[in-house]
């Protein structure tokens, strides 16, 4: 059996990757023995190295792992270290909060700051807060529903808004199916929502017509099959279909917190009735929002009933906890700063510019696309342009390797797409670093 040139390279990184991460090979055989398939969390098995990396410390924009290699982190914790890993002011807030009480069950001061502070950056008046951005769409979803007597929520093929049983849905050959791997979902998803393509707004406008949608739940752009950007007029588009047919929008800001201080939403003006957003606003201390419109808010209180509030599927024992909101209050006061994000967006651009002209050099017919501070290459001469056209994309083997170079190097990606995000502690010799890693790998691929 002949191997082609990609699997000869491959097995070349899989081998450095072993030898140079002995201590992390040992620690995973011996995680088999007390955690299910040997990580903490079932997705780590698909770390390109056949077992993850264990980390021991890290700070800014870089961390260290248990064998002393060290990394420039551009994956950050897929956005939930986008403040950079233990920013000072978080850091400090969260030591003294929690030296003062973590969680009560009843406000602090913080919770109307920060409560001010998204207001300011959103334009949405009244906030509500959760653990996690699921938590915060779910709890969207569900108060959609409730307002609007609905049943169905609609979103877009390939989008991702955390484990939210009603958007693992995706389109197959016009029909509304789970999506592959979902586990055990509690219903036909075709039952709980429907699906568009991104960008496509015939089928919106043909699937809300239907009149049974409570609310689109929407990332400004896909961020997580791939960016994947809206194209012109289709916000506006979005907002006015969504109105036209009493149908209410929920912009998931999770990730398009990449674009500004305020968002996409802010840099864009949109106009959502619902804004939802965790990981990053509380520098990695688990922490979300979700905010309304002082319409929708009305109707929101309206439909809660006083006496029942506590048990009307929205809520969490610890949400909302004093430690979440002194994070939150630090983060966005001192360090996700509008300052911050000139620098970050700016370190988006070069990142993106050095992968350019490295593709350009090597003639590979790949692409690159940006959002912000957010940027990733395509194994394709163009960014596609729909979650369909997006995942078609996706060479498994090929992002493994590039991957696997990138780690081998000192450098890790966000999994799953070849992502890199800048926090404020990333350096312009950080992406510099990626750059010459990254034409060294292109080097190799097209020899
Ligand atoms: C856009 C978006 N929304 C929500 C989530 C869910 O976040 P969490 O897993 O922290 O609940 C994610 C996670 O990747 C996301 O990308």
């Amino acid at each position: 059996m002949t191997r082609s040139p990609l699997e000869k390279l491959l097995e070349r990184e899989l081998a450095r990757f072993e030898g140079s991460h002995p201590r992390s090979r040992a620690l995973a055989a011996d995680a088999r023995r007390s955690l299910l398939g040997g990580v903490p969390m079932h997705w780590m098995v698909r770390w390109p190295g056949g077992f993850p990396v264990f980390a021991t410390e890290a700070a800014g924009a870089h961390f260290l792992d248990v064998d002393g290699n060290e990394y420039v982190d551009f994956c950050l914790g897929d956005t939930g270290a986008m403040a950079g890993h233990s920013p000072a002011p978080t850091a400090r807030a969260v030591a003294d909060q929690a030296a003062r009480g973590i969680t009560l069950m009843l406000p602090s001061e913080n919770a109307l700051r920060v409560a001010d502070e998204l207001a300011r950056r959103f334009g949405l008046p009244l906030w509500q807060f959760a653990l996690t951005a699921t938590d915060a769409n779910r709890f969207a979803v569900r108060l959609a529903r409730a307002v609007t007597g609905r049943p169905k929520v609609l979103v877009f093929n390939w989008c991702y808004h955390g484990t939210v049983d009603e958007t693992f849905a995706a389109l197959a050959d016009g029909r509304v199916v789970a999506r592959a791997g979902n586990l055990g979902p509690p219903v036909p998803l075709d039952e709980t929502t429907r699906v568009v393509e991104w960008n496509d707004l015939e089928a919106l406008e043909r699937e809300l017509a239907h009149g049974d949608v409570a609310c689109v739940l929407a990332e400004p752009a896909l961020t997580n099959v791939g960016i994947v950007l809206p194209e012109a007029g289709f916000h506006a588009a979005l907002r006015e279909t969504t109105r036209r047919h009493g149908t209410l929008l929920v912009i998931d800001e999770t990730h398009t917190l990449c674009t500004g201080p305020g968002g996409y939403t802010a840099a864009h003006g949109l106009e959502p009735d619902v804004l939802t957003i965790g990981k990053a606003i509380g520098g990695g201390i688990a922490s979300a929002a979700y905010g309304f419109t002082e319409e929708l808010a009305r109707r929101v209180q309206a439909a809660i009933p006083q006496d029942e509030s506590d048990v009307g599927g929205v809520g969490g024992t610890l949400a909302a906890n004093v430690l979440s909101l002194a994070a939150m209050r630090a983060t966005l006061t001192h360090v996700l700063t509008e300052e911050a994000f000139e620098r970050m967006i700016a370190l988006g651009e070069r990142w993106a510019a050095g992968v350019t002209e490295a593709i350009a050099r090597h003639g590979l017919p790949w692409d690159v696309q940006r959002l912000g501070c957010r940027a990733e290459y395509w194994f394709t001469p163009s960014p596609p342009r729909t979650g369909g056209e997006a995942a078609a994309a996706d060479d498994h083997e090929l992002a493994r390797f590039t991957h696997l170079y990138a780690l081998n190097r000192g450098i890790l990606l966000t999994p799953f797409h070849n992502m890199a995000l800048m926090s404020p502690a990333t350096s312009e010799e950080d992406v510099d670093a990626h750059s010459r890693v990254f034409d060294e790998m292109c080097g190799e691929l097209t020899a």
